[in-house]
This record gives C-alpha cells, structure tokens and sequence, in this order.
C-alpha cells in the first residue's frame, strides 16, 4: 500500500490568519485530496505554533497568561481548514501533552546519542521575534531584518547548544537525491548554506517561562523552532489514541513550507532528525510569497489582502482554492489581489466552466429531453484530449506542480468549449439526418464534463461534487475513472444552475 504524508508549517497564533496561511494549507490539501483519489492511504497534519516568544508577548499586552491566550485564539486557526474545505486528519498545539512529552524525549534522544551533540555554552548576538531566529549582522540590512523591518533584539544568555556543525556531511550526502528539496533551486540555496559552513544554534532559552522545559535543565525552555520542527514527529505518536502512526507514515513524511522558513526545515530539521537517531523527512517542498505590491503579504507589515475567510464567504471556498492554486506559479512569489479573484471568478470558474455546464445540460435537456445513451467513439476528438489527461495531471502534482496540473486540466475545459463551438450542436439539432452525430457529441461533452469534474476535485471539491450530480453520474472520485468513455446513461437530466453564480462585491480590495 503506497502512503502520503504531508504536512503544513504550524503556524503562529500571534494574530488570526491572513491569506498567506491559507494558501499552505489549501495547497497541502490539494495534493493530499489527489493522493487519495489514487488509493493512497494519506495523512494531512497542519496546526499551530504556540510557544513563540511573541505570542507571549501579545498574551501580556492583552493582561492574559499566554495558555489562556492561545486557548482562545486558536478557535479562529481551526476554524481556517474548515472553512477552505480542508479537513486535516489531525490538527497539533505544540501545547498538547502529547508534543510536549515527545519533545522533551526527542531532546533527550539527542543529548544521550553518545556524540556529545549538546552542550553548553553562552549566546551573545541578536535575535529576531518576528522571525524568532538569532541574526548575524550580515544578515540585516540596514540593522534591520529585512522580513520584518524592526531592529533585532540583543540577547546573552546561558543556553544548550545543539551541535550542528559536526552535520555538514551528512546534510550534504541528502542533497544527493536530486529531489529531496523542490524546486530545485531552493535545493541549492540550502546546499550553498550548508556548504558555507555551519554554526551550531542555541536549543534553549533561558528566562522564558513560556514553553516546553527542558527535561534536564527546567530553568530553560526548548527554543521555539526545536520545539515547532518536532510536530512533525509528535504528532505521529499520539493523534491516534492507542496508535502509533510514525511506522506508518515516517519513511513517507513530506513537508510543504513558505521559503521564508526553507533553513529551518531543510538545514536544522533533518540534522536533529539524524542526531535523535530518525530518518530525515522524504521531501521538501517550499513555495514562495503571495506579495501586495512587492512585499510579503503579512500582518506585521500591515498590507493585507482582505481576511480569507470574508473571501471564502463572499466567494465561495472553492474559488478561494482556485485563486490560490491558479494565480501565482506555486514554488514562485507572485501577487495575490482581490481584483484578481473576482476576475478568475468569472472569467474562468463563471464562463470557462460554469457556462459550460450550463449550456452542455441545457443542450441535453433541450434536444434529447433530458435521455442519453452512451455513444463513445475511438476515433472521437475528444478521446483524444481525454486520454493523456489521468497521467499528466498526476505527474505534475507528484511533483507539487500545483499551478501546472491545475493549469492541464483547464487546457480541457478550454478544448470542450471549442467542441461545443465547433460542433455547433444547435446546428445538427435542425436535422434530422445528424441525429446520431448529435447524440455522440452530446454524449462526449457529458463525458468530457464528467473527466474534468473528477480531474478537478481535488482542486473544487463542491462545484465538482455539483458537476457531477448536475449530470447525474456517480459521485466516485476514483482516479481511474479519468478516462473517456466511462460516463453512464443518463435519464431525465434538467439544465444545471449556475455553478458560480455573480457575486455584488462589497469594498474588500486593499
Ligand atoms: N511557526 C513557524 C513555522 C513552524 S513550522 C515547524 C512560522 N509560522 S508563520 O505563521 O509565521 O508562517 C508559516 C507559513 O505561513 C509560512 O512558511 C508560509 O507557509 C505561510 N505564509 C505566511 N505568509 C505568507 C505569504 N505572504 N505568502 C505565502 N505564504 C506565507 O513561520
């Protein structure tokens, strides 16, 4: 039985989520919707990051104790998955008992390991709470960090250190593989970083009451990345009460994260993984920046597109999904505007499709009362267009080519149209001579409609639930049933309503 796991970032729960969060998470669940359609037994893990020192801080400007504080923020971060229509099979909080015993084991793990991999030393540098990381000064930019535009903070204190130096290595002999790290050229940005020589990094911090003690020092918490990374691992252990699922889904485990974060997980994670005796995670896969104008879009930064989940109201989850797998080349930066999701609405969800199936039905309705026999034909154009599709699309998305699979699917929508054009069916229907032609190019746009609702699902898990309801053929999802020839007969079909019907747009542009 093939696997897949796949995980998002967790994310901080300083604020609620903007759109950035949402586009990981509907991303992952994407590829994770597609894996199953091909009988992969999969495993979706997203969540949040609760340990950071800047959620404590946010936890006492507003008078709470930073548990009480996360306790209710994190209602908002579950409620972001639900309403994009991803249903993770298991949400973490690095506060739950079960992370914060595995931690404290995995450190453990480490520092018994023989090799002497931590120990003790003093920190004196500067550090970050935007990006809760310590910074060399070559790394600022006018003495600020260029993320979050703020001076970093400096820092001395006693810490554990973990031994990431004596790593170089091992690290490198990963990135061998010429996959293990995707696009490529984030592979060699994190190949360059570890070739230039790597600094151990601190474990621990001292004086913060806020996060997971450490087992053998408790005056110290586990620095927040030391505790984020393992989620990933944790969560294996205990989602299932009375399962251990690391055996199963371990040696399958692929990370989806935003670039801003690629050192962390492609550097630091699998060099712990290796000193705590774990296999390192199968791969990686980070994407770029959604942007308003040229920065990230970020809350600290202040230059939000509207609250996803006003857009998901507005518009729909399934166009939300759409905007985000479409607009920008995933693996790229690119912008991410309201404009440009009312206009994706209806000119591609609206007309491309919606339009489509409307006038597919409406035709079958209308010339065939609603009755069609199946009438495949192997010399049919349309066999043609359909036959590569299973492959192609299933190939780019192995490859978390999110925006290409979406992209080969949509060359078909546009084929069907030209069919439809071509084919003029109005035209056949005034004679009676063509009525088998007639009967096989209906059939062909039903069955053409039926492959693209299934090829999509993944993408527009409701409209294709609709689509094919609307042609009244069953709801598998199988990914074998992308093929041509396979839709059933149908009996007493009506014309569909609009499957993105016009939205009167309030103010929600930037
Ligand atoms: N808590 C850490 C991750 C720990 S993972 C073990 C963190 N959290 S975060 O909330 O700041 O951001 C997490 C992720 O959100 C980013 O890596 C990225 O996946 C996503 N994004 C946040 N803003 C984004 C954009 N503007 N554009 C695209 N993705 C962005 O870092």
């Amino acid at each position: 039985m093939e696997r897949f796991y796949l995980t998002t970032p967790i994310y901080y729960v300083n604020s609620t989520p903007h759109i950035g969060h949402a586009y990981t998470t509907v991303a992952a669940d994407v590829f994770v919707r597609h894996q199953r359609q091909r009988g992969r037994e999969s495993f979706l893990l997203t969540g949040v990051d609760e340990h950071a020192s800047k959620v404590a801080r946010v936890a006492a400007a507003q008078g709470l104790e930073p548990q009480e504080y996360v306790d209710g923020i994190v209602e908002s971060w579950r409620a972001l998955p639900a309403r994009l229509g991803v249903s993770p099979d298991f949400f973490i909080r690095t506060s739950d008992e079960g992370h914060k015993r595995f931690v404290q084991e995995f450190l453990e793990r480490i520092r018994q390991n023989g090799r002497d991999d931590i120990y003790q030393d003093v920190y004196a540098g500067l550090y970050c709470v935007g990006c809760e990381a310590f910074k060399t000064e070559d790394e600022l930019v006018d003495g600020k960090c260029p993320e979050h535009d703020v001076e970093p903070e400096w820092i001395e204190e006693r810490n554990w250190f973990f031994r990431l130096s004596a790593y170089q290595e091992r690290l490198l002999a990963l990135y061998e593989r010429h996959d293990f790290v995707l696009p490529a050229f984030r592979a060699n940005e994190a190949r360059s970083f570890i070739e230039s020589g790597l600094q151990d990094f601190s474990i621990s911090r001292a004086g913060q009451p806020w996060g997971i003690p450490i087992p053998w020092d408790p005056d110290q918490v586990a620095y927040v990345w030391a505790d984020a990374l393992v989620n990933y691992l944790s969560a294996l252990t205990y989602a299932r009460s009375g399962e251990d699922l690391v055996e199963r889904f371990w040696p399958v485990a692929r990370h989806l994260l935003g670039k801003d974060i690629l050192r962390f997980h492609c550097v630091y994670w699998p060099a712990l993984l290796l000193a705590a005796g774990y296999e390192p995670p199968q791969q990686l896969f980070a994407h770029g920046y959604l942007l308003s104008g040229d920065r990230k879009v970020s809350k600290s930064l202040g230059n939000l597109v509207a609250d996803p989940l006003d857009l998901v109201d507005l518009y729909g989850a399934d166009a939300v999904r759409f905007w985000c797998a479409r607009s920008v080349s995933f693996g790229q930066d690119g912008i991410a505007s309201v404009d440009g999701l009312r206009e994706r609405y209806e000119r591609e969800l609206g007309n491309d499709l919606g339009n489509l199936l409307s006038r597919v039905t409406a035709m079958i309705a209308r010339y065939r009362d609603g009755d069609l026999e199946p009438s495949p034909s192997a010399d049919s154009p349309i066999a043609a267009i359909l036959e590569p599709l299973a492959d192609d699309v299933a190939a780019r998305l192995d490859d978390f080519d999110l925006t290409g699979a979406l992209e080969r699917i949509w060359e078909v929508v546009r084929a069907l149209n030209r069919h439809v054009e071509s084919t003029a069916p109005w035209q056949l229907a005034k004679d009676d001579a063509r009525a088998n032609e007639l009967d096989c190019v209906l059939w062909d746009l039903l069955d053409g409609l039926r492959v693209v609702a299934i090829a999509l699902a993944a993408y527009l898990p409701e409209a294709s639930e609709r689509i094919l309801d609307a042609l009244r053929q069953p709801a598998t999802l199988d990914w074998r049933e992308v093929a041509y020839g396979r839709a059933q007969r149908v009996e007493g079909l009506a014309a569909a309503t609009p499957l993105f019907p016009r939205v009167d747009e309030p103010s929600l542009t930037v």
